[in-house]
């Protein structure tokens, strides 16, 4: 069973905060951050929630798959930082889409979220328990971001990206996923959903060994990314795009020269949004979808990595 991305959709919110106006609110500068790591905006969400988000983004979703919402059957939504716990975000994105026959929860693996929810949607729709699928990734990190601390809040940014899956006949998903929570404190936010959380603020923000993670993204990534073309049994000659996870260009730019592939087939709109977690590979995908860059029936690998610490691969042929 081939898995079928019918429809993309994106929000993301409108108030842009860029490095100069950040430059002004801790102590950095609008070189050292675009040399360090290609961002040069971001998008931070005013009144906007996570939910409200994801569920803009699926409804645009939606609409480009053509499809009606009552043919989903599953939703899932990848996020770490959403304004519920429960109802999980997918059930308030179900009422706000009018998703009906969906079944959902939601997913958190961090930046990972999106590979995880489509790899996990993808196993579903092979096992035959569904048979179209909503998958999301919504962010609100800059409520988790210390913005005191200038070697993490330069790097992050909202947003919301859907893409509708849909099981069709063809050679299996090939998928991998791996977890190592040992290594786990390198990127953490802790829950402020404990009794004594208001002595515990700062615990409540995210906290990042910004060097270890760049380490165990560069060596992962293309580890995961050769191990995954192994398991469809492709060659790299036939990848047409490497979409990753949108944290750092010169994290994207060493996993392309370790790959021993041209730095083109790794698109990248990290400038404009900065890492916007979960959301980063959906809203890379809707993109390259609207520019016209996606053709039937060119394969894609996307890899993602992130806190857990986490990270994976996914090829997927694009219909
Ligand atoms: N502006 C100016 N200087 C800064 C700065 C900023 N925003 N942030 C850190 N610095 C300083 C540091 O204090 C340090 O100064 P020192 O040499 O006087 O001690 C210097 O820059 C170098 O810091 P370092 O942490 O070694 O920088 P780096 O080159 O590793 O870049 C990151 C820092 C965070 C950009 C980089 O490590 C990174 O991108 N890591 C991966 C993070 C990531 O992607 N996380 C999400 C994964 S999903």
């Amino acid at each position: 069973m081939n898995a079928v991305i019918r429809g993309t959709g994106v929000y993301v919110p409108p108030k842009v905060l860029t490095n100069e106006a950040l430059s002004q609110m801790v102590d950095t500068s609008d070189t050292w951050i675009r040399e360090r790591t290609g961002v040069t905006r971001r998008h931070i969400a005013e009144n906007e929630t996570t939910v409200f988000m994801a569920a803009e983004a699926a409804k645009a979703a939606i609409r480009d798959a053509g499809i009606l919402p009552e043919e989903i059957d599953l939703i899932v939504v990848a996020t770490g930082s959403s304004n519920v716990i429960f109802p999980c975000t997918a059930c308030e994105v179900q009422r706000e889409v009018g998703a009906v026959q969906a079944a959902c929860f939601d997913l958190n693996a961090a930046c990972t979220g999106f590979l995880f929810a489509y790899n996990t949607a993808c196993s579903y729709l092979q096992s035959g328990f569904c048979r179209c699928a909503l998958v999301i990734g919504a962010e609100s990190l800059s409520h988790l971001v210390d913005w005191q601390d200038r070697s993490t809040c330069i790097l992050f940014g909202d947003g919301a990206g859907a893409a509708v899956v849909c099981g069709e006949d063809g050679p299996d998903v090939a998928a991998v996923m791996h977890s190592d929570g040992r290594l786990g404190d390198a990127l953490v936010c802790e829950t402020c959903h404990q009794k004594n959380w208001q002595e515990k603020t700062q615990a409540t923000l995210l906290r990042m060994d910004g060097r270890s993670v760049f380490q165990f993204a560069v060596k992962k990534v293309p580890e995961v990314v050769e191990e995954v073309l192994e398991k469809a049994k492709l060659s790299k000659d036939e990848i047409t795009y490497y979409i990753l996870h949108q944290a750092n260009q010169r994290i994207v730019e060493s996993v392309a020269k370790r790959l021993g592939e041209p730095v083109g087939k790794f698109p990248m709109n990290l400038s404009e949004y900065g890492n916007t977690s979960s959301a980063s590979i959906p809203i890379l995908l809707d993109e390259l979808k609207k520019s016209g860059q996606l053709k039937k029936g060119q394969r894609l690998v996307l890899a993602g990595f992130g806190a857990g610490l986490s990270w994976g691969a996914s090829v997927l042929t694009w219909g």
